[in-house]
């Protein structure tokens, strides 16, 4: 091994410092310190250091920002918690509702205050640090895995490739979560440049930021004008060593601290009045940005109180909501009301319309949600209408503009048979949707096909839409189990395919036999089932049969599952034909069971626990983790299969239903001191998480 120069080593070390503070001062701060052709001298000289010696590279160094070799694919990437959405509210009313209901669960958010934050319109992502250095960088994903992007992220210059110390040093590990975004200047002038050199323009800002973040060539990304706000921190869940914050409002200060650019125009409210003024400027101020925002979110300032109210249905915080902005509004002609059959045989109506720009995007077509929605807003096939595009949202129609002259074109009607296989349809008491009933329609089998081989599910490589049609209409399949009885004899009698295509997708087709439970189980497509649903019953249940005959209460008992995506999975199992499909593709030797995380052996083990109340020294996700190192299960709701209820101060609806089903009740130092026996280590009560 060849020693360096101890002074050579010296120098990059100094020189990484220094273009490190330059850097921050002029992205971050935006008060630059060094002159560019200071900048361009150091910068080069670091780079001639570490590339004769690339033993002194660092992982943090600035010469990362420029982007190295294009990678041929980006990584998968499970982040340490999930990544959460957030639920809407799109008025006063709707935000004052949230209030109230998260009031009837802890009153003190009434009177704690809020954090009001812009939401940003660009696409979120997840940095993690180790050692106080950025490691690894990735996109939201479905939330639980997202798409490994870290080179691409390092070319984002408001991004410390290194966090700075301070009285609060960062934790070994941590995931800093923020949106990645395109300044609108940023993006006009890249959309010029692009139309210069005859290339296809961006349509807004937040798909350009998308796309700019996706290459796998990371001196793209280092070329498009990107960037980052910090709003939220994350542990590691096992972590013990909780931060000395109690607010959302510290936690920013505290990402400030160390060097994150963390947005400006944030505000504490002291309450929900605060709070709709702060909605009100930033709305009418909007214009003035350099950024586009969607609307305001709102967070419950004390964090104890987050964990308090807890998630809804695995990807909702009730701590947060999103307040959206009046949507962009443009009018045009509905030329027609058509409808399409989905997965679940529903007939869902939609608008053509002739081609209007709103907020940057050529809209052409609507969803109508269905027959009700249509008669409510009176809108007919023929007459102008307003449609409204806001964000990501699915473009709608809101309404006609009848001011023509004349009489109006006839109202619209559903028809009575399904469109594609002729099937009369089904209205199901107490639902709006009308649906095809046939199992076997193709409109439907389509669609299940086209879910069941997406990148969420079972990811069948060269499965595309135009290949399940063909397949659908040669007969070949008519369910997902039938794709895994595909040969190559059957793909050489369908149009376009050769010896060597065919052979490509059964090899992708048998690739996806071994995706897992979770992911098999969300491509059936069962109602309520998503992604992060799907992955909790499979977490919880381990093999499908498990899933088939446990008993509906079990499944709604599983943390972050109600009942009713229980209830739509009972009914799913209850169909012969379902179950039919299942065994076909049990037979096909597709995987339907998932690797369950262990639950350590203990004092506790086999028991399952649900936690109420407030608690004398631990908080409730403590508490959770001393359980579950002792081997215990703790679920969010009381079922006849809880061994045990852990009561705290002021316990409502869980005591009732626990006392109800004759459930055992433990205090915590009656908990603690069964646990006690064992070695396991009871966290200082801290008062937060
Ligand atoms: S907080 C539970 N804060 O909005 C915490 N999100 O609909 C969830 N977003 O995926 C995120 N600005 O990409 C938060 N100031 C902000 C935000 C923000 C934009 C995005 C974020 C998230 C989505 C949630």
């Amino acid at each position: 091994m060849t020693t360096v120069d101890p002074q050579l080593r010296e120098r990059a070390e100094e020189l990484r410092e220094v273009l490190t503070l330059a850097n921050h001062e002029y992205y971050v701060l935006d008060r630059p310190t060094l002159s560019d052709p200071e900048w361009d001298r150091l910068f080069a000289e670091l780079r001639r250091i570490e590339e004769a010696h690339p033993e002194l590279r660092a992982s943090d160094s600035p010469t990362l920002r420029i982007g190295a070799t294009p990678a041929s694919r980006l990584e998968k990437t499970r982040h340490i918690a999930p990544m959460l959405s957030l639920d809407n509210a799109f008025n006063l009313d709707e935000l004052e509702a949230w209030e109230t209901r998260n009031a009837r669960i802890a009153d003190e958010v009434e009177t704690c205050g809020y954090i009001a934050e812009p939401k940003l319109d660009g696409i979120a992502v997840a940095l993690t640090y180790e050692g106080g250095v950025l490691v690894k960088g990735a996109t939201r994903g479905d939330g639980v895995i997202g798409e490994e992007v870290t080179q691409n992220l390092r070319t984002i210059h408001d991004i410390p490739l290194r966090l700075k110390g301070g009285p609060i040093a960062p934790p070994a590990r941590l995931e800093v979560r923020g949106e990645a975004f395109m300044s609108l200047a940023g993006f006009e002038e890249l959309n010029a440049r692009r139309a210069a050199a005859g290339k296809a323009t961006f349509a807004n800002p937040r798909n350009s930021a998308a796309g700019s973040l996706r290459q796998l060539d990371a001196s793209i990304t280092a070329a498009r004008p990107l960037r980052f706000f910090a709003f939220a921190l994350e542990l590691d869940p096992g972590s013990t060593d909780p931060l000395p914050v109690r607010t959302q409002g510290e936690v920013l200060e505290l990402l400030e601290e160390w060097g994150l650019p963390v947005n400006h125009r944030r505000s504490r409210c002291a309450s929900l009045a605060d709070v709709e003024e702060y909605v009100r400027t930033l709305e009418a101020e909007r214009g003035e940005l350099d950024y586009e925002i969607d609307g305001v979110v709102v967070k419950v300032d004390p964090l104890p109180l987050h964990s308090e109210l807890g998630i809804v249905g695995g990807r909702e915080p009730r701590w947060a909501i999103a307040y959206k902005f009046a949507p962009t509004l443009a009018t045009t002609r509905l030329l027609s009301i058509e409808v399409n059959v989905g997965r679940t045989g529903s007939l869902n109506p939609y608008a053509v319309l002739e081609p209007v720009e709103i907020g940057g995007a050529t809209v052409r077509l609507a969803t109508l949600h269905n027959e009700g929605d249509i008669r409510r807003k009176d809108i007919r096939a023929g007459e102008r209408v307003v449609v409204k595009r806001a964000g990501d949202v699915i473009p709608q129609v809101v309404g006609p503009i009848t001011e023509e002259a004349g009489e109006r074109p006839p109202g619209f009607q559903m028809p009575d048979r399904c469109p594609v296989c002729e099937t009369p349809v089904e209205r199901p008491a107490n639902e709006v949707m009308i649906y095809c009933p046939n199992g076997a329609c193709p409109a439907r089998s389509f669609w299940g096909i086209v879910h069941f081989a997406s990148r969420g599910a079972t990811d069948i490589r060269g499965l595309g839409e135009r290949t399940i049609q063909q397949l659908i209409d040669a007969e070949a399949v008519s369910d997902v189990a039938d794709l895994y009885t595909l040969d190559v004899p059957t793909l050489l009698g369908l149009p376009g395919f050769q010896t060597k295509s065919a052979e490509n997708l059964l090899a992708g087709i048998e690739g996806s036999k071994d995706r897992g439970l979770a992911r098999t189980l969300y491509g059936l497509g069962v109602r309520h089932v998503g992604g992060t649903a799907a992955q909790l019953i499979a977490q919880e249940f381990g093999t499908i049969d498990r899933i088939i005959s446990a008993p509906l209460e079990e499944i709604a008992a599983v943390h972050g599952i109600g009942e009713t995506t229980a209830g739509a999975l009972a009914a799913y199992f209850a169909e012969p034909r379902n179950l039919e499909i299942i065994e076909k593709l049990r037979r096909a030797r597709v995987r339907l069971s998932e690797e369950r995380a262990r639950t350590p052996a203990g004092p506790l083990s086999g028991l399952t626990f649900v936690i109420t109340g407030t608690l004398p020294t631990l908080s409730r996700k403590e508490l959770t983790t001393v359980i579950e190192q002792a081997g215990g299960r703790v679920t969010g709701s009381v079922a006849r299969s809880t061994d045990f209820l852990v009561v705290g101060k002021d316990a409502g609806s869980k005591l009732a239903k626990a006392r109800e089903l004759g459930v055992g009740e433990l205090t915590e130092p009656e908990l603690l001191a069964r646990i006690a026996t064992a070695e396991i280590p009871i966290p200082e009560a801290t008062g937060h998480e």
